[in-house]
């Protein structure tokens, strides 16, 4: 399968949530080819960060910010992987939607804040032209970031107005704003294998991947 994590929105967890994604399905034993399709260099010094640890398993990464190296390289190489997971730049570019078009699965991490909701019909705008031109693309949006008050009301509201979009479905889970998530991620390792484990962290990936791969 081919996973885009993509938002035209900068900072939504976009990276934080790919390398998560690429890793569990790694510790999972899946063959999986991570890129980075995005100008800036985060996936990549994470994956560097990872290697110099020596980090197991060791995830295949390549870095294709130009569409049409992206375009031309995943239709070459894909097959040869289980999962390919593609992190995109955070603004509207061709990489953007040359990876949306090449994939099964878009995910679209947003943050429970008035502007990222927002933003979404921006996202939701280029999902539905990626459709005309390209059947069977599926769509989630999923809370990253989310609100650890428990008086807060903004995720929930935040989805409700998600939900108004339906170019997108927007998944149960939500990942919270947890330590976990950024110190691991700066290592290039996945909430799974923090030495310290955070037991919410785990759930909320673990119910994320659930929704993104149920059969394996
Ligand atoms: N669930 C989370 N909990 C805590 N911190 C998080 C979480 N998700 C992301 N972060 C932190 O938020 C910041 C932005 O995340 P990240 O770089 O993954 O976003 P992005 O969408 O890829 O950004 P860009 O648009 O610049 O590519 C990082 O410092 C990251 O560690
Ligand atoms: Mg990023």
């Amino acid at each position: 399968m081919i996973l885009t994590v993509g938002n035209t929105k900068g900072g939504v967890g976009k990276t934080t949530l790919a390398l998560n994604i690429a890793i569990a399905r790694a510790l999972a034993g899946k063959n999986v080819w991570l890129i980075d399709a995005d100008i800036q260099d985060t996936a990549k010094t994470a994956i560097a960060a990872r290697a110099e640890e020596g980090i197991e398993p060791t995830i295949a990464f390549a870095k294709y910010p130009e569409a049409n190296i992206l375009r031309d390289q995943v239709r070459h190489q894909a097959e040869r992987f289980d999962d390919v997971v593609i992190d995109v730049g955070g603004r509207d570019t061709s990489a953007l939607r040359a990876a949306i078009f090449l994939s099964d699965v878009l995910l679209v991490p947003f943050e429970p804040r008035t502007f990222e909701v927002w933003a979404m019909a921006d996202i939701a705008k280029i999902i539905a032209e990626a459709r005309v031109m390209r059947d069977g693309l599926v769509a989630y949006a999923v809370v990253n970031c989310g609100d650890n008050s428990v008086k807060s009301t903004d995720n929930k509201d935040a989805a409700e107005a998600v939900a108004e979009f339906p170019e997108l479905s927007l998944l149960p889970t939500i990942i919270h704003n947890r330590k976990c998530f950024a110190n691991e991620g700066g290592k290039g390792m996945s909430a799974l294998e923090a030495k310290r484990k955070d037991k919410k962290a785990i759930d909320e990936l673990n119910g994320l991947m659930a929704h993104l791969y149920p059969v394996s």
